[in-house]
């Protein structure tokens, strides 16, 4: 059965109206999953990737060690001691000097959430 075109219309403007004042309930349904679907890790810091590139994200060697699982605490003492020299290096020495006491609380808390 065909409906007279203004009936049809008028069908059609109702569910378009109707749509539309359940998008906003729609998108605050929806909202909470994508929080929660969202990455748990938040990005590095600044000045880690200053690291990722010698340190591996996992595993490393004796020369190199992995970082990430260290304590905040021993990466702020080991960056203190190499930047004072008191902590004989290769270029730990080096790179601690570029980096301040704030720098270096920050970027130890990061590696140590990682897992
Ligand atoms: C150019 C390569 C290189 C970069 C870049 C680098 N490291 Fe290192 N890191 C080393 C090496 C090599 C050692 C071993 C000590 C040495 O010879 O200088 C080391 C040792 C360390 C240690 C001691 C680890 C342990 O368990 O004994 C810490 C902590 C550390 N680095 C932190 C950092 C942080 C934080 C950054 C970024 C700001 C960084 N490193 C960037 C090469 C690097």
């Amino acid at each position: 059965m065909r409906l007279p075109p203004h009936i049809g219309e008028g069908i059609t403007q109702t569910l378009i109206m109707r749509t539309k004042r359940l998008l906003p309930a729609l998108a605050l349904a929806l909202m909470p999953a994508n929080v929660i679907a969202a990455p748990a890790a938040p990005p590095p810091p600044p000045g880690v990737a200053a690291c990722t590139g010698c340190h591996p994200k996992s595993g490393g060697d004796a020369a190199i060690p992995q970082l990430a699982g260290h304590s905040a605490d021993d990466i702020i003492a080991a960056m203190k001691a190499f930047r004072s020299g008191t902590r004989p290096a290769t270029v730990m020495d080096r790179i601690a000097k570029g980096f301040s006491d704030d720098e270096i609380r920050v970027i130890a808390a990061w590696y140590a959430a990682q897992k």
